[in-house]
């Protein structure tokens, strides 16, 4: 375990796993993206709950673009402090993938990479010299962050992730660069990769540019939310090895999805629940013999700003994961606990090799196995033989176990899936074999105790051997035991929790717990100092600390109820406040705890409105007047008005466009490029025409020629002979395509206007535009976009000339904004969110900010997006919550209801 000091420790590996100081280690990690969560006080919340889960490490993508607004311009400070964050995976101990592209994908603005890059000469993720000088700079400024925190140098840092499914186009000079780039930065630790898709594309396992550890991602549940029930749609999921001196590593490994048709995250939490999560990763424990594992993802969290890539997801990126986009925790976080304590306890699983299985006596129930060559523990997978039936069978295993054959009932119900454990030390037990799964042992106070679970009412064995006869006592539940020739036998049904205490026998006693995969999943494993401590109840621990006869936890409650503790402790303290226990007949001490109080939220009222009249003012203009583009696409008309050639990456732009009229002007004809879900209004003389819905250029070959069209006719008489005629052009951009291809022909897609022709007119067009341009103080270049409001400030709390909003709005932006305050119960985590309401059918989006920070855009009729999560990190007592609205339609009665709701309620005690 990293320990956040200055020890030095050597990170190696072979076949088998990672080692660190020759100790083998299991990587069970998850991914966590930091930027998407604007608090790293809430950074810390969502590790203490991946740690607490029993996950041993973190995968972290770092995000060029977030850091880096300009060429040459990086910030590493507030939401975007990155040594920040490894200083707290340092201090809890979990393992780091650190994961810094250049490229990352993960459905983020440009796939990772900024949009600068767009106007660089140059393939990205090639060796091209333009490319190639953008890379270094960016690895010259996040390499020396990741080296520092190396496990070989005290820290958390256990393998350093070079690009991101490099598989097509690919160029081995660009891949060897980047390792000799971390080499030279002091990078120690094993170089990975995470090859996608199989088959013949790279994977980085030989030949120039391989790596050391080649991983693989997978996503065998497909992205289909829509169809929960679909089970392995893209394969089996079943993690290959690619090198044989190396682990085999998941490194991507499903545990959520992208929504990409809509259907909703909890759906998307449906198709990769418990069910999917005990078949297929217990299946690909013992089929791969994988030792290192990222879980994709942990926790989602939120594009805020305009971090969003448009094309795959929009502002939420829950990804229906464990942990919710408000922070809370799920059914599916219940199962990783399950698995995680389980790999993370019983030590023999770092190294195994593929052993003969038990033959099950019924062929519709299939088993594999694992054994440790040096101990002899075995790991028996026991699963349907048809992944895909929901039978119940019950059948009998003819199992060889170190300790001698044995006929093992088992039982698969439905989507399940058990790794069973035969010939192993557990602690000072000797475990021969169980049809129970092993949630985790420990000793505790001169005994040991283990937690052993099932699913409710299902039949479960354990037998334990014992030089002489023990003596059992059962505690609680119906649990009959019998001693014959060295083996213990216990026999039970697994429901609430059985506990059964042995002593004697020649072994130090040994308690015993008996859990369904509920009860079992209300138990927290912490590692202190003075030895490990077991927690059952409150719906989080996340640290414990003992101080003399006393032990003091963090925890969290969502509900009223018990807490025991098994500790040599005789004191407990919970939050900061000591708790009154008892001493229980299993030796812990029991209490109880309250739940959190009620949450009273104010009502949204009082609001104020600002008019933007469209291209407004006169400052911050440039003129656009580029004839060339790095863009492989080639605009329809000139000058090139592409937003990324001047400089304006994110979120909306503003066009000025002028030329001398002849009074027989009949339509003007746009193209715009905005990605999906994007709009464009367009506006004549001050008069507004319409908008149309912006343009994608196609993924693949035939590109788009004519992308985001719109035609409007121009009014009669608008437009005098000899006079001047002003277009004004509001284009949004709703974030960069990815290069997953890394070919630049989706990545290099400008956003912005492609052509505008006045038909009925020969006269140039003087261009100007105007968008946003750099930081935006502490909340960062992806925040606000180019409104004329963003500019000048209104989305930041502050005065201004605010007005009663009018009964309707006009087509185009305005602004409104409410206070209000929130008196929460202290020492309480309240998750909060942000509902529309309104079920009209209209033509209208708006960008939320609160306190200035944007929480996301909700588009209202094309969704899918209702309720956005306002981050904890940025709320206060009193608030300010602002919105830009652009209405592609006058607007009676504004945005119509909104309201704050209760997403989470936790009392944490402090
Ligand atoms: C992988 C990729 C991740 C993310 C994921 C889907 O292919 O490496 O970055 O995009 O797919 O969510």
């Amino acid at each position: 375990m990293p320990g956040g000091g200055a020890e030095r420790h050597e990170v190696s590996y072979d076949r088998y796993s990672l080692t660190v100081d020759g100790e083998r280690v299991l990587l069970w990690s998850g991914e966590f993206h930091y930027f998407r969560l604007p608090s790293p006080r809430l950074w810390r919340d969502v590790l203490e709950k991946i740690r607490a889960a029993g996950f041993t490490g973190v995968s972290l993508y770092f995000h060029w673009g977030f850091h880096s607004p300009a060429p040459g311009v990086y910030d590493f400070t507030g939401v975007r402090d990155v040594d920040r964050l490894l200083r707290m995976t340092d201090e809890l101990g979990l393992h780091v993938v650190a994961r810094p592209g250049p490229y990352i994908n993960a459905e983020t603005t440009g796939g990772g990479m900024p949009a600068w890059l767009k106007t660089v000469e140059g393939r990205a993720r090639s060796s091209d010299p333009g490319y190639t000088a953008a890379y270094r700079e960016w690895l010259s400024r996040i390499n020396p962050i990741i080296a520092r925190h190396q496990v070989s140098r005290g820290g958390s840092v256990i393998a350093y992730n070079v690009e991101n499914e490099y598989a097509v186009n690919v160029d081995p000079a660009y891949m060897e660069d980047l390792q000799a780039q971390a080499r030279s930065a002091g990078i120690d630790v094993p170089i990975v990769h995470n090859n996608c898709c199989g088959g013949s594309l790279a994977n980085w396992s030989s030949g120039r540019g391989a790596v050391q550890i080649p991983g693989v991602d997978d996503y065998p549940q497909t992205f289909n939310c829509h169809d929960p029930d679909t089970w392995g749609g893209w394969g089996d999921g079943v993690t290959r090895r690619l090198r044989d001196d190396a682990p085999v590593y998941a490194a991507e490994y499903q545990a959520g999805a992208i929504d990409l048709n809509d259907a909703g995250y909890d759906k998307c939490r449906e198709l990769t629940g418990p069910g999917y999560m005990k078949v297929f990763y217990k299946s690909n424990i013992i089929e791969s013999g994988a030792t290192m594992f990222g879980y994709y993802m942990t926790y989602g969290g939120t594009n805020w700003g305009w971090l969003a890539q448009p094309n795959d997801v929009y502002t939420s990126y829950d990804y229906g994961s464990a942990i919710t986009e408000a922070r809370t925790l799920t059914t599916k976080y219940d199962e990783f606990k399950r698995q995680g304590y389980f790999v993370g306890s019983v030590a023999p699983l770092t190294k195994t090799d593929e052993s003969p299985a038990p033959t099950p006596a019924d062929p519709a129930v299939a088993t594999r196995a694992r054994a440790n060559p040096d101990t002899g523990t075995q790991f028996v997978l026991v699963r349907h033989a048809d992944r895909r039936t929901s039978a119940d069978v019950s059948t009998t295993l003819a199992w060889s176990t170190p300790d001698g054959d044995h006929q093992v009932p088992v039982r698969v119900n439905g989507r399940d899936a058990k790794i069973l454990v035969a010939g192993y030390d557990m602690g000072g037990q000797r475990l021969v074999w169980s049809n129970s799964e092993i949630l985790t042992h420990l000793p505790i106070a001169g005994r040991d105790v283990a937690v052993l679970y099932g699913r409710d009412g299902e039949p479960g064995s354990t037998v334990l051997r014992y030089p002489s006869r023990p003596t059992v006592r059962v505690l609680e539940g119906s649990v009959r035991s019998s001693y014959d020739g060295g083996d213990l036998r216990l026999d039970y049904t697994h429901s609430g929790l059985a506990r059964v205490l042995v002593s004697g026998g020649g072994r130090p006693p040994l308690l015993l717990l008996l859990g369904t995969d509920e009860t079992a999943a209300r138990f927290w494993r912490l590692d202190t100092p003075a030895g490990p401590v077991l927690v059952r109840g409150t719906a989080l621990v996340r640290s414990a600390h003992v101080a003399g006869d006393r032990l003091a936890l963090r925890a969290d409650t969502d509900r009223a109820g018990e807490v025991e503790v098994f500790s040599p402790a005789r004191h407990l303290s919970v939050g900061g406040r000591s708790v009154p226990v008892r001493r229980t007949a299993s030796g812990s001490l029991l209490g109880s705890l309250p739940g959190p109080e009620q949450v009273r939220l104010p009502e949204l009222s009082g609001w104020e409105y600002r008019a933007e009249p469209p291209a407004h003012g006169d400052q911050g203009w440039t003129t656009a007047d580029k004839t060339t583009t790095a863009s492989p696409i080639k605009p329809r008309t000139l000058p090139v008005l592409y937003a990324d050639e001047y400089g304006h990456h994110h979120g909306n732009v503003w066009y000025r466009g002028e030329f001398t009229a002849n009074g027989a002007e009949r339509k003007v004809v746009v193209n715009a490029i905005t990605g999906r879900r994007g709009v464009y209004l367009v506006w004549l003389n001050g008069r507004y025409l319409g908008s149309a819905a912006g343009g994608t250029q196609a993924d693949s070959e035939p590109v788009n020629p004519d992308p985001g069209r719109g035609e409007f006719a121009v009014p009669p008489g608008l437009l005098a002979p000899g006079q001047r005629a002003t277009l004004a052009v509001l284009v949004e951009n709703m974030g960069h395509n990815d290069d997953w291809t890394a070919d630049d022909t989706r990545f290099k897609q400008p956003r912005g206007l492609f052509g505008v022709v006045v038909e009925g007119s020969e006269a140039p067009i003087a261009w100007r535009i105007r968008g946003s341009r750099g930081m935006d103080g502490e909340r960062g270049a992806l925040n606000i976009g180019g409104l004329h409001g963003e500019l000048s400030g209104w989305h930041l709390p502050g005065g201004g000339r605010w007005q009663r909003s009018p009964d309707a709005l006009p087509a185009g932006v305005s602004w409104y904004r409410t206070h209000f305050e929130l008196d929460l119960p202290r020492g309480h985590d309240v998750s909060l969110g942000l509902r529309f309401d309104d079920t009209g059918e209209r033509d209208y989006r708006v960008l939320v900010f609160v306190n200035g920070w944007s929480a996301g855009q909700y588009l209202h009729r094309l969704g899918p997006q209702r309720e956005f999560v306002l981050p904890n990190g940025v709320l206060r007592e009193r608030n300010t919550l602002t919105f830009a609205v652009i209405a592609e339609e006058e607007l009676p009665g504004g945005p119509g209801p909104v309201r704050l709701v209760t997403l989470g309620n936790h009392r944490t005690g402090g």
